[in-house]
């Protein structure tokens, strides 16, 4: 198991371009099954769920090669064999294979996906969408299976704007007999990403925001397309330099996808300069900001939560925090707590009360963000940290490490 050993007390200053985002380049690389032909990826980041992704992909019979951050992935002989535990339990995002291996093959068989543990993550609206469509599923609690000889297109309200559950039906629908309307789909960028790049396959897809409307019945090819900025990468390193006073700029990101975590940065005293492609923080003093509830799309994005948490935890004044996407997303808290932090959590609220100083301790990452939060909670706090199990953060955050210890942090990988 991997570690980072932290001095904390360094302001982050510099600057850093952010990379590919991790949501998009995942149901991209499943959808690259519906085309069977070659398609080209640019600025795919360097991330272990990539990788799970592309052994997937090479599992299935595909052909893949990875030439820097671009990523060249031939799925013409691709088959729909079963994907065993050992692949689809280390992240959610296998789920995604579910809809591109029934478009193309009538048929999915996975096993029951894994990724980070932030409470259920029940797959009934993926299912609902599907059988919808005319899909047999059957799913027991360690596999999921999928057929149909025929999909039909028609109408399909999600009950709540699942990110998944929107990509996978997304998927499904570009094979259905007829078009198919999805009604109240999340509308998170990632979602526009991967309705660019099935465009660019030849699916005819129109509709915006909530609603989206499939042609059914496209034949889609190979293409070219290059994976929209990392949100949560950038608002991961913003949080870092608002706790540990810093001053650092963001390349290569879209300032419009932050707008929800910006607006809290802001209102807790960050100076922020953004221009088309890049944001500039500097924070002398964070200051606590309240209440800060998490939302669908474009409202304060659940995985911004643990890292925002952990600068909120040295700011000045007493901050709360509404988690209402999911329902156990504060595994983090008692590390935080155990840097000294003063907060108080229930299922879904967290009051933190600013101490002015955290003090170094050895914790362990739980999961991908609330293992970023730790990070930065080790980064602003006096004397030294050791953060366990960073495979965590090994999934979602390209050279994290290194990228931190470029931008002047004390920090020595195990
Ligand atoms: C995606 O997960 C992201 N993962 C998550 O990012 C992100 O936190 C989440 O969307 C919300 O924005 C990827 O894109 C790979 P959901 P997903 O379906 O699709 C419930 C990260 O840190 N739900 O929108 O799993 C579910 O339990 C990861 O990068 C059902 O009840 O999220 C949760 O409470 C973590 N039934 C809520 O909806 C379903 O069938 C949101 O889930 C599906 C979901």
């Amino acid at each position: 198991m991997g570690a980072y050993w932290i001095e904390g007390g360094v302001p982050l200053r510099g600057e850093l371009a952010i990379h590919g985002a991790k949501n998009s380049v995942l149901p991209i690389l499943a959808a690259t099954i519906l085309t069977g032909g070659c398609c080209v990826l640019h600025n795919c980041p360097r991330i272990s769920d990539v990788e799970t992704a592309l052994q997937i992909l090479e599992y299935l019979g595909c052909k893949t090669k990875r030439e820097g951050s671009t990523l060249c992935i031939d799925t013409y002989e691709a088959v729909p064999r079963p994907i065993p535990v050992s692949m689809t339990g280390r992240m959610r995002a296998a789920i995604l294979f579910m809809g591109s291996l029934l478009a193309r093959f009538g048929q999915a068989y996975l096993a029951y996906p894994g990724g980070c543990a932030l409470g259920e993550r029940p797959v009934d609206l993926h299912l609902l969408g599907l059988r919808h469509m005319g899909a047999h599923c059957d799913c027991t609690e360690d596999c999921l299976c999928c057929k149909s000889s025929c999909l039909e297109g028609g109408t399909i309200a999600l009950p709540f704007p699942s990110v998944g559950a929107t990509e996978n039906l997304l998927l499904a629908a570009t094979a259905c007999k007829g078009d198919t309307v999805l009604c109240n789909c999340a509308c998170e960028p990632e979602i526009g990403d991967l309705v660019d790049f099935l465009r660019c396959c030849g699916a005819q897809i129109c509709g915006k925001g909530s609603v989206l409307q499939i042609r059914g019945g496209c034949s889609l090819h190979g293409g070219e397309f290059s994976i929209m900025p990392d949100r949560m990468e950038a608002a991961s390193y913003l949080a870092a330099g608002a706790a540990t006073k810093g001053e650092l700029t963001l390349t290569h990101v879209c300032p419009h996808h932050l707008e929800a975590v910006t607006a809290v940065l802001r209102k807790g005293g960050c100076e922020l300069r953004e221009g088309k492609d890049y944001i500039s923080l500097r924070c002398e003093q964070l200051r606590a900001v309240s209440p800060i509830r998490t939302a669908p799309y474009n409202g304060f994005p659940t995985d911004a939560q643990a890292p925002i948490m952990a600068a909120l935890a040295s700011a000045k004044g007493i901050s709360v925090i509404e988690e209402r996407i999911f329902s156990n997303r504060f595994l983090h808290v008692p590390a935080l707590r155990k840097m000294g932090a003063r907060i108080r959590a229930s299922r879904h609220y967290a009051i933190i009360d600013g101490v002015s100083r955290l003090c170094g301790a050895e914790v362990e990452a739980t999961d991908l963000r609330g293992g970023a939060a730790l990070v930065i909670a080790a980064l602003s706090a006096q004397g030294r940290s050791r953060i366990g199990t960073t495979e965590h953060m090994e999934r979602g955050y390209e050279d994290f490490a290194p990228n931190l210890m470029g931008l002047g942090a004390k920090l020595r990988m195990e």
